[in-house]
């Protein structure tokens, strides 16, 4: 029976129905558990402000504690015409302990029933993706500080040009601190979205001396969102706060994916990717390719889109309660199982990457080396950093037709431009570690 329905309101055509209920029966079974734990704590309520007496409310709770343990282990399965997990948890009720049943909806509507379980719900899952995140960041910790054992060369980029060089350690630990970054900017999201919802009713409050405070202490919020008409106006706007949070982390992982995904080309080769994570082609017997960072760049891009259709929902409406909110439920449950899988699944591919020194090397242009020999000289001879990066730009142009030897008979009795020639003479390798180990020892930014 619908919770709406009474004599007078003749039945609701078929196709209606379904299309009211949308993805509500779907959705809401992963919300039926804290549908009951907000149950539970608006009876307790009830009971302590007078309107349920100690015998009712003990019938009451065991039910409902029996709904919770059997909705922990497995979710109920709604079917389209149980309309939302609110009906079917009240009917349920109902069904075991007839008029009883009924008087557990004093002070309460699906609006701020919803909100409640909601909030518990993303407040749970946020809580998991947080520790997805320091599993995350233990892995790259360990894999940075391995990097950083082995010495492993990287070059930078700009504008997709070799810039300067780079260790492999040095890119990862720019993903560490933009994890840390984006963790607190999730943790944020999380402490603003922790108040109390229940109570506010349909949007309106009720008249009866609710205790939302009590609410509020057992359903674990930190706050209370006290003015009712508020309460509702949060329905979307929190879920897109939260959904924005966590762009924030996606884009990070992102970019670092697209990273991989250049590193790892056949053409860069800087990165090998191992079979535990590649996929092959049904036709090239030798291709071992990257969908996993593929998939998670293209559901990076849907996953853009959650925050911004949840906006485009929530702040169409007039004030207080419309049945477009429903939709939003979908977008921010999708947002949140998807950001989770995300997490993981980066944390597992991250594991199978190999580096290739030797061939960062072989790729590795000496003109990289041009801002730190321009330092040099610049400190050698006295020099301004713009005369001494002139010069230094100068020979890298004539270098790229001149050989060494004959650029240094050239110079052979200009000191200056003789030294920058020599510097760049010298062996890749030895000019990255040279460089490197520099900037550790003498305390500059490290690489
Ligand atoms: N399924 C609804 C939702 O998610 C529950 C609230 C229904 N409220 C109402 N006034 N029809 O928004």
């Amino acid at each position: 029976m619908k919770l709406w329905e009474k004599k007078g309101h003749s039945s609701l055509n078929d196709l209606v129905e379904k299309f009211n209920v949308g993805k509500d029966y779907i959705y809401d079974s992963k919300l039926a558990v804290y549908d009951v734990k907000g149950t539970i704590a608006h009876v307790k309520m009830l009971n302590k402000i007078g309107v349920l007496n100690d015998e009712d409310t003990i019938k009451v709770l065991s039910e409902l504690e029996f709904l919770e343990k059997k909705f922990e282990k497995e979710p109920p399965a709604l079917k389209i015409e149980d309309e939302d997990i609110h009906t079917y948890i009240e009917n349920y009720l109902v069904s075991r302990l007839g008029d009883l049943g009924k008087k557990i909806h004093t002070g309460r509507s699906r609006n701020d029933q919803v909100l409640t379980a909601l909030r518990l719900y993303e407040k749970d899952k946020l809580g998991k993706i947080i520790e997805s995140i320091d599993n995350l960041l233990k892995e790259l910790i360990s894999l940075s500080k391995k990097l950083k054992e082995s010495k492993v060369p990287l070059i930078g980029y700009t504008h997709s040009r070799q810039a300067m060089p780079m260790t492999a350690s040095f890119w990862v630990e720019s993903l560490i601190e933009a994890i840390e970054d984006s963790r607190n900017i999730i943790r944020n999201s999380c402490s603003v979205i922790d108040k109390n919802p229940l109570g506010s009713a349909a949007g309106y409050g009720f008249p009866l001396s609710l205790d939302r405070d009590y609410t509020r202490e057992l359903l674990g919020f930190k706050g209370i969102l006290v003015n009712s008409l508020y309460a509702q106006n949060t329905r979307g706007k929190y879920e897109s706060l939260v959904v924005d949070s966590l762009s924030y982390l996606i884009g990070d992982i992102v970019r670092f994916v697209n990273d991989i995904i250049f590193f790892s080309s056949s053409e860069v080769g800087f990165l090998r990717l191992s079979s535990s994570i590649t996929t092959g082609s049904s036709i090239m017997p030798h291709k071992k390719n990257p969908d996993v960072f593929e998939i998670i760049r293209a559901k990076s891009k849907i996953f853009f889109t959650y925050s911004l259709e949840l906006k485009n929902i929530t702040f169409s409406l007039t004030s207080g309660y419309s049945r477009d909110l429903q939709e939003t439920k979908y977008l921010v449950m999708d947002a949140l199982e998807e950001a989770h899988e995300i997490i993981d699944v980066f944390r597992v591919a991250i594991g199978g990457i190999e580096f290739d020194s030797e061939k960062v090397f072989k790729v590795m242009d000496k003109s990289i080396f041009s801002v730190d020999v321009a330092v040099e000289v610049m400190k050698k001879y006295g020099l301004s950093f713009r005369d001494a990066y002139r010069v230094v730009g100068e020979i890298i142009i004539e270098l790229t037709n001149t050989s060494t030897d004959e650029l240094l008979k050239k110079y052979e009795s200009m000191p200056l431009e003789r030294e920058i020639v020599e510097w760049f003479s010298k062996d890749t390798k030895e000019l990255f570690y040279y460089f490197v180990s520099k900037r550790t020892q003498e305390g500059y930014p490290k690489l």
